[in-house]
């Protein structure tokens, strides 16, 4: 939580359009109603190390009394340490020391490790993971921390928990129109998938917590295994368990071995608002993820989208989805929709459901037992800023990624197989251009 009294300089509030209004193409599953606009896209986020968040450009949604998007950006930045109530398990010390490519928000090469084991009946069940010379212990969450503020309060895997994977940070650029969708588009998105696909592709929606409205669900459609449906739990989750900064929705730290401050961390500053909220408002202003302006309109870019499609794809990364109305009352009653973010046409090349893909990490994570082998189809958007692919970012290549696709994809890999080389490369360069 920063404290800090400076006047930040908002810039250039309102929407700019440097989206690519022209492409919108019908998608799949619905038409576009005419009163639905591109959502502004940009990465207009940059990350200064003076006048935090001073050159960003939110999306335009209002900001609450005193608050500005540049304040939500540089507490998204800025980091904590031990005297503000850091870990005592961590991984880094702030948001945006993973979500940070291209600017603030973005995704990283950071990975994480999530483990557990499974028991006699096959179900997931979360680790154990004795601290501090066996006096103390951490249960209730597969995710290993990678640090700590003291040596004694380090997560080390025992060899008995071993299920085990990387995850890696994703993108939260223009989330804010996600959250937005409405569970009923996520739902039809999955019914239509059978019919497209010969009953090969079923996306799985699963119903989450809503931690800000106690019990509340939602179709949940964020981190890798949809655990969260809502921008504001995702953002109070990961304050307790990436920096160990307990809050007014996960009030209490994980350990006390070594622990100086007291639960909950996170206090309202002079705006009133929390440091998640902070967090949740950064993340509902960002933009989406924009094209790349040289490549968007080259024609083998063009006949790589069309590719893209004909082998089925896009059955899964799915091109263009209309979020809700302004309006709509979504998170459980806690959040209207405001016109920045309603009725926008988005074009995330994911369909946000749970898929085998033949590369699930053995986790269960929010949803049930069967989605131990699932994973959220991974949004494209912004593809381009990735060096390395899939979950555990084991793959280095698109070609790698593509060709790692099994079980539900096993049909359009196999489609994939047969384009010709050159129209593989339209294909992948069609990639590079998002
Ligand atoms: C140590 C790295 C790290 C830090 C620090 C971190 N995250 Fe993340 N973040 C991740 C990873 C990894 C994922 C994917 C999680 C998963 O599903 O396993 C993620 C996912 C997310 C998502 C979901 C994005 C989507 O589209 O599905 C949101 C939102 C998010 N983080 C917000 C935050 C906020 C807010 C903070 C600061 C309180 C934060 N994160 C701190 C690594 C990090
Ligand atoms: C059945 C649904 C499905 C189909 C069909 C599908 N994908 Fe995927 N795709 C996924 C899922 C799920 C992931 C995440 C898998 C993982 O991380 O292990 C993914 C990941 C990717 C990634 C990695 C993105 C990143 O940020 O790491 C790329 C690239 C990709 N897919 C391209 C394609 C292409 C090209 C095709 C068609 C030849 C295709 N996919 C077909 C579901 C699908």
């Amino acid at each position: 939580m920063i404290r800090k009294n400076v006047l930040l300089v908002v810039c250039c509030s309102g929407v700019i359009g440097l989206g690519l209004v022209g492409l919108a193409q019908q998608s799949a599953q619905k038409p576009v109603p005419p009163t639905a606009t591109e959502a502004p896209a940009g990465f207009n986020t940059p990350t200064l190390s003076k006048h935090p968040g001073s050159r960003s450009v939110s999306n335009g949604i209002p900001e609450p009394p005193n608050d500005t998007f540049a304040l939500d950006q540089a507490n998204f930045e800025e980091r904590e340490g031990n005297d503000t109530g850091l870990g005592p398990v961590h991984n880094a010390t702030i948001c945006a020391d993973c979500h940070q490519n291209a600017g603030t928000g973005g995704p990283s090469q950071i990975t994480e490790v999530r483990a557990g084991h499974l028991d006699a009946n096959g179900n997931f069940v979360n680790p154990t993971i004795v601290i501090n010379h066996g006096k103390d212990t951490i249960t209730g969450r597969s995710i290993i921390n990678d640090r700590a503020i003291c040596p004694q309060a380090e997560e080390h895997l025992p060899p008995t928990e071993n299920i085990r994977t990387l995850r890696a940070a994703l993108n939260t650029l223009g989330d804010g129109f996600v959250e937005a969708i409405d569970d009923q588009t996520l739902i039809d998105i999955a019914a239509e998938q059978p019919k497209q696909s010969n009953g090969m592709i079923n996306g799985e929606t699963v119903e989450v917590a809503i931690l800000e409205a106690p019990g509340q669900t939602r179709v949940g459609r964020f981190g890798w295994k949809d655990q969260h449906g809502s921008i504001l739990s995702f953002s109070a989750d990961a304050y307790l368990n990436e920096v160990g900064i307990s809050n007014r929705l996960k009030p209490v730290d994980v350990t006390t071995v070594c622990k100086t401050t007291k639960d909950p961390e996170d206090t309202a500053d002079e705006t009133g608002l929390f440091g998640i909220d902070h967090f949740a408002q950064f993340i509902r202003g960002t933009l989406v993820p924009p094209r790349d302006p040289v490549l968007v309109g080259d024609p083998e870019v063009k006949a790589g989208e069309k590719l893209f499609a004909q082998v089925k794809c896009s059955v899964c990364h799915v091109r263009t989805i209309i979020t809700a109305p302004p309006g709509t009352v979504i998170d459980g009653g806690t959040f209207t929709i405001p016109d920045a973010l309603g009725s926008k046409i988005i074009h995330p090349f994911s369909d946000f459901l749970l898929h085998d893909v033949g590369t699930g990490d053995g986790i269960v994570q929010g949803g049930p037992q069967d989605t131990q082998h699932k994973l959220r189809t991974a949004a494209l958007w912004g593809l381009r800023t990735k060096s390395r692919f899939m979950h555990d970012l084991k793959s280095e290549s698109f070609a790698a990624a593509i060709l790692r696709h099994q079980g539900e994809a096993a049909d359009s890999i196999s489609q994939f197989k047969q384009l010709t080389p050159y129209e593989r490369g339209e294909l992948f360069k069609f990639l590079s251009s998002l």
